[in-house]
């Protein structure tokens, strides 16, 4: 079967590329590449650059290559730049999903895995977040994600369309050394970055309510997400709930300063980090409950923290980012 993924050129997306050609599907990538790479897309995956909000160009690749669903993952992530440019990130983030689908609605696509993400939910005061947590987004970024979601669903009783979102957690680390993370806003290539550049790491806040008074996250390994979406999507095909939602999480919590220790026992040197200011946007735990997409989907992560951090620091030394 042929899915578009947009947002393919990119950190997640090009491992949701590889997992699906490894899974014996056939992919074409739709991406503008504003933060994604050329590189990264198999030279048997045609690529598509278009912006997502193009709805000709999408009508076009899904004709074109008889696209049979859709893995939805291009949009802006940036938590604080979303906070002082909200209207960007509503028209980037809402409007991509908004023609996205009606492309594949005129074109008889029924299928599709969204990229949704924990920001979501804001700052839970619960321990493990659940799929029924109340969704109360702290950022604008999360408002547009859950809109993103909302649109997708009331497209599901609208025009007959299946859905699977996935609210992932923190993603990390590398499924093959030329596809690590070098986004600017992500915890651990912020810390390697820092670390090739002779500075010290920065701690965003140390006052948090949590044990160490940095924030607490839940990591998850960008190839355990890869193969959630790769299972998600094979779903689609028998799937008779027309639209579910999914944490894709460990449920295991790290602070950043555990983060930091990881890191510093990877590359063979303590890190000495310094304490800042807290960013916007920011709550402070947000751990998942993954008992859902074990139940529902049949997947659960099989990589820890250190696992993450080992090869995004192998990624890094490999690809070194420009
Ligand atoms: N990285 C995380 O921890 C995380 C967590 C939760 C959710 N997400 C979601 O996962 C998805 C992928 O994130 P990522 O970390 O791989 O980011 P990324 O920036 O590496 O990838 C996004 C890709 O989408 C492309 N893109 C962006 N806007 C586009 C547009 N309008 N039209 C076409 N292509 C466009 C970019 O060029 C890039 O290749 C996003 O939807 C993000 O919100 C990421």
């Amino acid at each position: 079967m042929t899915w578009l993924v947009t947002g393919g050129a990119g950190y997640i997306g090009a491992h949701v590329v590889r997992a699906l050609l490894d899974a014996g599907e056939q992919v074409v990538v739709v991406d503008d590449l504003s933060s994604g790479l050329r590189r990264k897309v198999p030279d048997q995956v045609v690529l598509v650059e278009a912006d997502v909000r193009d709805r000709d160009a999408l009508a076009r690749a899904l004709a074109t290559h008889r696209v049979e669903g859709v893995v939805h993952l291009a949009a802006k992530k940036a938590v604080a730049e979303s906070v002082a440019q909200p209207m960007q990130y509503y028209r980037e983030n809402v409007d991509g999903v908004l023609s996205l689908v009606e492309a594949m609605t005129d074109a008889g696509v029924s299928r599709i895995v969204f990229s949704s993400s924990a920001a979501v939910y804001g700052s839970p005061d619960t321990d493990f977040v659940r799929e029924e947590t109340p969704t109360i987004p702290m950022s604008p970024y999360g408002g547009t994600k859950l809109v993103g979601e909302w649109a997708i669903r009331d497209a599901t009783t609208a025009y007959g369309l299946t859905a699977i979102a996935l609210r992932y957690f923190n993603v990390a680390g590398a499924g093959a050394a030329d596809l690590g993370d070098t986004g600017a806003n992500n915890l651990i290539p912020m810390v390697l970055r820092a670390y090739s550049n002779g500075q010290r790491p920065q701690v965003f806040g140390a006052d948090y309510s949590t044990a160490d008074g940095s924030c607490i996250r839940d990591y998850i390994h960008v190839a355990d997400l890869a193969d959630a979406h790769v299972i998600a999507a094979q779903r689609l095909a028998s799937e008779t709930t027309p639209w579910s939602v999914y944490n894709i999480g460990r449920g295991v919590g790290s602070s950043v300063f555990e983060v930091m220790d990881s890191v510093g026992a990877a590359i063979g040197e303590p890190l000495n980090p310094e304490v800042v200011q807290r960013r916007a946007g920011d709550p402070a735990r947000i751990v998942a409950s993954a008992e859902a997409a074990r139940a529902g989907l049949g997947w659960s992560a099989t990589r820890d923290l250190d696992d993450m951090v080992t090869s995004a620091w192998s990624a890094w030394q490999q690809y070194p980012p420009s």
